[in-house]
């Protein structure tokens, strides 16, 4: 079983994906990573992430990068949502995603276009949204806890500046697949959201079976 899990950046799309995978024991790949380690490599090599060129050169990261705790910066989801508007780049990460979608045991894989073009088929798709403010208020608390200190009207305009690049890229924009269902976690605390999720994918399963 393959289950799609979709949405912006903070809207709690990670943490559900992770459960999911806990929960129907499925091997789970955050493929925001890898956008991210092209845009730290785009960086560590001192090219341009909006240069189509310097990104596809990056898309040769050392595996190694991929536990780079820079990885997980506020910078680097900034280069990775530039890096990841280039064709060449989406189409050189394809295929790593790909294959980790459709391995025999199934696989849970969260970022913005599992369900619309990594893996369409996909037994249950989810799409993960919140409100700018939920997730401006969540990055911030994170932040706070580690010791990272930025405003929440700097964190809000970041993620709205994010979130418009992500959707009006014209290679695979952030888009619920017509699908999938929608699953705002502005108003729902951990659980909640992973009981929800839980839930909606069961129903697709046996949607499916019957
Ligand atoms: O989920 P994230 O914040 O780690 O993703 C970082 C950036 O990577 C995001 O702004 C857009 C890009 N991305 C993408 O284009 N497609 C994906 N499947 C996952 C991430």
């Amino acid at each position: 079983m393959i289950i799609a899990v979709d949405g912006p950046t903070a809207s709690g799309k990670g943490t559900i994906a992770k459960a999911l995978a806990e929960h129907f024991r499925l091997p789970h790949l955050d493929t925001g990573l890898l956008y991210r380690a092209v845009g730290r490599q785009c960086f560590l090599d001192g090219g341009n992430p909006d240069d189509p060129v310097a990104a596809l050169a990056a898309c040769s990261f050392p595996d190694a990068l991929l536990t780079d705790l820079e990885l997980r910066s506020e910078a680097t989801g900034g280069l990775a949502s530039r890096v990841s508007v280039h064709p060449a780049v989406r189409q050189a990460l394809f295929e790593r995603q790909r294959s980790f979608a459709t391995q025999m045991s199934g696989a849970v894989l969260d970022g913005r276009d599992i369900g619309t073009v990594i893996a369409p088929e996909a037994a249950a798709k989810l799409f993960v949204t919140a409100s700018v403010e939920a997730r401006a208020w969540r990055r911030h608390l994170e932040m706070e806890a580690q010791g990272r200190d930025h405003s929440l009207e700097e964190i809000a305009a970041d993620l709205a500046a994010r979130d418009e690049r992500d959707r009006n890229r014209k290679d695979a924009p952030l888009v619920a697949a017509e699908d999938a269902v929608l699953l705002d976690t502005s108003e729902l605390d951990r659980d909640a959201a992973v009981a929800a999720a839980i839930a909606a994918v069961e129903a697709c399963v046996s949607r499916a079976l019957s």
